[in-house]
């Protein structure tokens, strides 16, 4: 609705599919806006690597997310990673949550 309403309608295909089989190549470049993040580090590797398959030479690929930054000062990104791990990612919460406790320490009385 929003890319009708933009009238950029005429210039979007969209294409089923998953990044982990295939990118549709024949672009510039390609953007992934919180795609990524909620995937394991293998699994982020398998859809770069899909995407340096789709890209030519000169492509870019763009990523944006959120950038969380080291130590212990308190960090919205924080808490939205925890409940990433916690409720979305639960087959990789046991390697995520050890990592969030090492960014929580000291942030948090307890971790539970
Ligand atoms: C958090 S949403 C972000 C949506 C949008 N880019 C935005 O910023 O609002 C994550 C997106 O990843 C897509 N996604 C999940 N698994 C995917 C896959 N295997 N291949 C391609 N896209 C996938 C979902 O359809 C969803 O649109």
């Amino acid at each position: 609705m929003e890319l009708m309403e933009s009238g950029l309608s005429n210039r979007i295909e969209i294409v089923p599919g998953s990044a982990f089989e295939a990118i549709p190549s024949g672009c510039d470049a390609y953007i992934m806006k919180y795609v990524i993040h909620n995937w394991s580090d293998e699994e982020v590797y398998q859809i770069f690597q899909k995407c340096r398959e789709a890209l030519p030479e000169h492509g870019k690929l763009i990523i944006f997310e959120q950038i969380m930054l080291p130590g212990n000062e308190p960090d919205s990104n924080k808490w939205i990673d925890l409940h990433m791990m916690v409720l979305l990612v639960v087959e990789n919460a046991q390697r995520k949550i050890a990592v969030s406790r090492k960014y929580l320490e000291g942030f948090l009385k307890k971790i539970i």
